[in-house]
């Protein structure tokens, strides 16, 4: 029995701001039990619900010596479906109503969390035969591990895995400032953590883990280019030996349009009719006109200038003024982004509905109920929102970028294959010309629409396939020298 930690900022269903706690939340279940005992590591945030916390059992406390002194890391545990969970408690590093806050606080915040999840193993006696980290915010636990633990015992064996979930985010702040670093030895913090100038927390975890992935196979190749790099695809290009693309899959059992309750009617490929249902009920929720004719665009998103919405604003008027559409966005993030759609909302009141916030309830009603699914993103990793929409034949329109290039294949008539809309170049005319075309199959060619939406519904994002390939990882790497 091989043992893999799972170290995370955010997992279903305790913290989510995004795809990544979808990920940390799913694929823990799907990794084969009888070969992997597999663990989570989360912070034990303040704002993590209160429901949640009640079931979490106290385990223990350490106070573990770090550069402010000696701190208190509290450990409480849990189980999901059979897996153990465990929340590292502080309340000095862990409070505030979000997860992540000004990004001076959490480089100190999250290396604070590394090396506590480091601390915390050999307390709860479980040693890892690899610890899988994600993102920045866990990409230091590869390099305190070779900076302090390589003479230690326990953890003579372990290996690690970073994924890439998002390179833009890197944990950069100046580099004398963080104080849960300041004891690194000086080759660490001015060497491999540094880039332009700037600590970089994920540029010294790609260069200390035993390897890497990104979260399709496509992202793995744009990382290594200047375009999709952001700073670092010299890095990439260095460690392309230990660096994979392992697409994401969903957690079919949550989206499954048979069975979700937060859904009206329930439907599946051979009722699909049932599907309308669920768009009438979507439309009288958000107050928008009941039209079955109407092509509804659905968007559950961060707004963030990732996702593309940059696009929607040159086209906003003149899609409103020459297409029977409607429009029901859910999302948080920037103002400007939320400022855009809440302005169009106000504009046409029965054809735009932009729910700021986060809610799980209008996010499923809008996978349910949408015809299309937009996401026109600058760059996408791999992209979670269009495998969901999909397993709810709500056919998306996308940008062909990373992992939106993997998993969604452009609609050709001729052949009668594809299973969704795309565009290529970053640009408001594309998007506009492409929701153009999807309009007019979905008007003008029911049938050949139908046939998109069963496609999409036929197609098989559970985990199962992606799971084998991070067990492959994990085996290979174990079995691998040195
Ligand atoms: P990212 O991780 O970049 O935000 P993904 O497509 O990988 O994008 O995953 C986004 C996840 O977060 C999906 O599960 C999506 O449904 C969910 N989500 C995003 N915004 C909201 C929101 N405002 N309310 C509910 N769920 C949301
Ligand atoms: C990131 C990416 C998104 C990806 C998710 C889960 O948030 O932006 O594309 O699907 O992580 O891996």
């Amino acid at each position: 029995m091989k043992k893999i930690l799972f170290a995370a900022s955010e997992g279903n269903p305790y913290i989510k701001t995004g795809g990544l706690a979808d990920v940390v939340g799913a694929l823990p279940k799907y990794l084969d039990k009888e070969k992997f005992d597999v663990r989570v590591f989360l912070p034990k945030y303040l704002c993590i619900s209160e429901s949640y916390k009640q079931n979490m059992k106290y385990v223990t406390e350490i106070y573990a010596h770090m550069p402010r002194g000696s701190e208190y890391i509290g450990i409480y545990e849990t189980k999901v479906e059979g897996i153990p969970y465990y929340f590292i408690d502080n309340e000095h590093y862990f409070a505030g109503d979000n997860p992540y806050n000004q990004i001076f606080e959490d480089v100190n915040k999250f290396a604070f969390y590394c090396r506590a999840v480091l601390a915390s193993l050999p307390e709860i006696g479980f040693c890892p035969d690899i610890i899988h980290c994600h993102d920045w915010q866990t990409s230091l636990i590869p390099v305190f591990l070779d900076a302090f633990y390589r003479d230690n015992h326990f953890y003579r064996k372990t290996k690690t895995v970073l994924t890439i979930h998002n390179q833009k985010f890197q944990g950069r702040w100046r580099i004398d400032d963080i104080e849960n670093c300041r004891d690194l030895p000086a080759n660490y913090r001015y060497k491999d953590m540094e880039a332009y100038g700037e600590t970089n927390f994920l540029k010294a975890g790609i260069l200390h883990a035993d390897r890497v992935n990104a979260v399709s196979e496509n992202y793995a190749i744009e990382i290594q280019g200047q375009e999709g790099g952001e700073g670092l695809d010299g890095v990439m290009r260095e460690v392309s030996e230990k660096l994979s693309g392992i697409i994401n899959g969903i957690d079919v059992e949550e989206y499954n349009p048979r069975k979700d309750k937060k859904l009206t009617a329930h439907f599946s490929i051979k009722s699909l009719a049932k599907k309308q249902k669920n768009k009438e009920v979507l439309q009288e929720t958000l107050g928008l006109k009941k039209d079955s004719s109407t092509m509804l665009i659905g968007i559950v998103s961060r707004m963030t200038e990732q996702k593309g919405f940059e696009l929607l604003t040159s086209i906003m008027d003149e899609m409103m003024n020459t297409l029977n559409v409607q429009i029901a966005v859910l999302g948080t993030g920037e103002d400007r982004f939320q400022d855009f759609f809440q302005h169009y909302d106000w504009k046409y009141p029965d054809r735009v509905s932009a729910t700021i916030g986060y809610s799980e309830e209008i996010a499923h009603m809008i996978y349910g109920g949408a015809d299309v699914f937009l996401m026109p993103s600058q760059f996408e990793p791999c992209g979670l929102s269009q495998l969901i929409s999909m397993r709810y034949g709500t056919i998306p329109i996308v940008r062909e970028t990373g992992g939106l290039k993997d998993t969604v294949e452009a609609y050709n008539e001729i052949w009668h294959t594809g299973n969704g809309f795309s565009f290529s170049n970053y640009d408001a005319g594309e998007l506009l010309m492409i929701i153009r075309y999807a309009y007019d199959i979905f008007q003008n060619h029911p049938k050949d629409w139908k046939e998109i939406m069963k496609r999409c519904m036929n197609m098989d994002h559970s985990w199962k396939n992606s799971a084998k390939k991070y067990e492959n990882l994990y085996l290979e790497l174990l079995s691998a020298k040195g």
